[in-house]
């Protein structure tokens, strides 16, 4: 299964992020992991790159370089999930304090940058946080983006989880977001709309927990800590594991429906700011710039975590 792709993971891991991750590095996927790169966004881009070091550590992501970026958005102050994610920003399962694994001496966007410079055009980028570093190294080096294959991102949606209008990763950078959405890459999109359809329940936890392996544990501790916060601050029933549709949907197009639309981002309203203005009806005669992502079929997206967290025993 899956389509060999080449992915750098641009991540603020968080719970969800880090789940991603470990999906990713799955026996299921075949994806090749080009490298990590972390992003200031559910806590600050120090306790990030810490996580995702940690993650790899977990799921034995020796040879994966991770690289540190951005630690703050381009124009605003960061602005941190933290209560979603705890202080460590991977607050309930129990992990060491330190990583064993090192971070590269790079910058994230010199990194992405490197290795889409040297490709044959078949990277594709997957950022589950705020677009920083993506944006960054657009600027940097125009010359990427016709080299990039495809942006798999969560973020946006038509809705918002950080203000009524915006989703948090478009919110923490909406002028990076801006960038990206119209730099002319191929974007898929995972907004809300479909994130709050991969809802990990209790059911869930009671499931995954049968399979008994470490890295099987360490997402029951992860997503027992998610669904709890997601129970608190918006009395969900089950905690959205939004990064995560990116990889799957990468590993396994089929459980996913797409449509072609025209989003663009809101740098300037006083209540919308970080709005994806999600052209659902074709209203704005505007050529369509994202695959938007809106349903996800249950039973596939949910067999494909359990295959991948059974390919870790
Ligand atoms: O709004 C959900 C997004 O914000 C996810 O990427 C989550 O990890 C947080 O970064
Ligand atoms: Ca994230």
């Amino acid at each position: 299964m899956g389509n060999n792709a080449k992915v750098i993971l641009d991540c603020d891991p968080g719970h969800d992020d880090a789940i991603s991750i470990i999906l990713a590095a799955s026996n299921v996927s075949n994806l090749e992991i080009e490298a990590i790169t972390t992003v200031a966004g559910n806590v600050e881009v120090e306790k990030n790159t810490v996580n995702a070091l940690k993650v790899c550590d977990i799921v034995g992501l020796k040879d994966v370089p991770v690289a540190q970026g951005a630690a703050k958005p381009l124009y605003r102050q960061a602005e941190i999930a933290e209560e979603i994610h705890g202080e460590t920003g991977l607050d309930g399962p129990k992990l060491p304090d330190e990583p064993k694994k090192k971070a590269v001496d790079q910058h994230a966007f010199d990194l992405i940058i490197n290795k889409i410079m040297l490709s044959n055009d078949d990277i594709t980028l997957v950022p589950t946080g705020p677009l920083t570093n993506i944006a960054m190294a657009m600027i940097r080096e125009p010359k990427i983006i016709p080299k990039i294959k495809e942006i798999v991102l969560m973020g946006g949606g038509t809705f918002g989880n950080w203000t009524p209008a915006a989703e948090f990763n478009i919110y923490a950078d909406a002028e990076a977001a801006k960038i990206v959405f119209e730099s002319g890459a191929p974007i898929t999109m995972f907004g809300l709309d479909v994130t709050h359809q991969a809802l990990a329940t209790q059911e869930t936890v009671t499931k995954f927990a049968e399979i008994g392996n470490d890295v099987s544990d360490f997402v029951v501790e992860l997503l027992k800590y998610f669904i709890h916060t997601y129970k608190e601050f918006f009395d969900f029933d089950g905690g959205p594991i939004h990064d995560a549709c990116t990889v799957a949907y990468l590993i396994n197009p089929d459980i996913f429906d797409v449509k072609k639309l025209r989003v663009d981002i809101e740098t300037k309203g006083e209540f919308s700011y970080g709005m994806t203005c999600v052209d659902t009806h074709g209203v704005t005669n505007r050529q369509a710039n994202v695959n938007f992502a809106y349903q996800l079929d249950q039973k596939k997206f949910w067999s494909l975590f359990e295959d991948a967290l059974s390919s870790y025993s």
